[in-house]
């Protein structure tokens, strides 16, 4: 198995198995509202769609962000202990990043799973699991490197083992010069904007590894918008 780790979502490439990182919060809001309970998470880019996709559906929570924030009109935002327990079904939900990295893996490979520092170890041995060679994602910020997602990387490649690319040993390097994952998330612009957005126990809740055994992949398309379930 060969490992590789795409700092940006416009270094990654087509891969058999895509695992799409955004830790800082939209896949970690993603496993936690699959583990509470929620049948599925859509993930749309735009807020206009998310709106449509719940008339079309007839049903769905509307969550998400921009800048780091709810959207107004929507039931929730992107804080994973808001997922806690569900409220319906299904949640729809739009971010800055992470929502859209998803989309656009689900356009490249062929398989997408959502991982987290929540589900490293689950994430780990689904991708481990599916045998061929795997691709870690990065949200990043608004296309440009992030520190928190790399650091999740390098602790996803460290622990999948196999063959690295050089991008995979440098995020397992990254993510060893940390003391902890509090410190590695910590270290990151998306971490400075949480805590300026008076969210700071989201960086909390998120830095806690391997609590959470969900997987979540990528399982169909809801118009432009992909299911994420189970
Ligand atoms: C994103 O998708 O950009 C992030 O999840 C932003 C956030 O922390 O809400």
């Amino acid at each position: 198995m060969r490992v590789h780790v795409a700092f940006t979502p416009a270094e990654a490439a087509a891969a058999q198995l895509a695992v799409v990182v955004d830790v800082l919060r939209a896949t970690s809001t993603i496993v936690q509202a699959l583990a509470a309970g929620y049948e599925r998470v859509l993930c749309c880019e735009e807020i206009e769609e998310a709106k449509a996709l719940r008339e079309t559906e007839g049903d769905g929570l509307l969550a998400g962000e921009r800048a780091c924030v709810r959207i107004s009109g929507f039931d929730l935002g992107n804080s994973p202990g808001e997922f806690v327990v569900p409220q319906g079904e299904t949640v729809i939900l739009t971010t800055t990043n992470g929502t859209r990295a998803l989309v656009a893996a689900a356009r490249q490979c062929e398989r997408v799973l959502a991982g987290s520092l929540l589900n490293l170890e689950a994430v780990a041995s689904a991708a481990r699991e599916g045998g061929g060679d795997v691709a870690i994602v990065c949200a990043g910020v608004q296309g440009a490197f992030a520190m928190d997602d790399a650091y999740c990387a390098g602790r996803l490649a460290e622990r999948l083992g196999g063959e690295s690319s050089d991008a995979a040993a440098a995020a397992i390097r990254l993510a060893r010069s940390f003391g902890s994952a509090r410190e590695g998330l910590a270290a990151s612009q998306s971490a400075r904007n949480l805590v300026a957005a008076g969210l700071e126990e989201d960086i909390d809740w998120c830095v806690r590894e391997s609590v959470l055994d969900v997987v979540p992949e990528v399982v169909g398309l809801r118009g432009s918008a992909v299911d994420v379930s189970a």
